[in-house]
């Protein structure tokens, strides 16, 4: 029965799921956390990321460069969260964070998902 599923999944035209997402986020778990009570890691808490300023979680040290674009008031969207996935420098060089960039608009598309959709997780 198991093998069975796995090889209708081998078939299955390839394609960025919420699981893809869970799995793309693994990385970042490291220094990110979606427990809004857990603090204290390398990175800000990304609890709640979709709709907030850049640059805000609560009690977290940012770069100036984040911290600018909180003074601009500039906020977190799906598009938004997507370009700076596929280059995170590109959009705020002197970020503290050092990744590369997601190349794939799939495997992006799937984490923007994962992380907007509480639901989902
Ligand atoms: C080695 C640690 C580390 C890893 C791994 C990491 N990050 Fe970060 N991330 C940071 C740090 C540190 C910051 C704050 C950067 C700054 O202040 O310039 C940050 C900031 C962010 C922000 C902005 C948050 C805000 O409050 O505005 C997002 C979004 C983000 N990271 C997403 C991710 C995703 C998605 C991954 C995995 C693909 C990831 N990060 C991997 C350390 C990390």
């Amino acid at each position: 029965m198991k093998s069975a599923l796995c090889f209708l999944l081998l078939l299955a035209p390839v394609s960025a799921s919420a699981e893809d997402g869970a799995k793309l986020f693994t990385p970042c778990r490291a220094c990110h956390s979606l427990d809004p009570a857990e603090q204290g890691l390398p990175g800000p808490n990304l609890s709640d990321l979709i709709g907030r300023t850049v640059g805000s979680a609560e009690g977290f040290d940012y770069s100036p460069a984040l911290r600018k674009a909180n003074a601009d008031g500039l906020r977190w969207d799906a598009q938004r969260l997507d370009r700076f996935l596929n280059d995170p420098a590109e959009m705020f060089p002197g970020l503290w964070m050092s990744i590369r960039g997601i190349e794939d608009a799939g495997d992006r598309g799937a984490l923007v998902r994962f992380l907007s959709d509480p639901a989902s997780r």
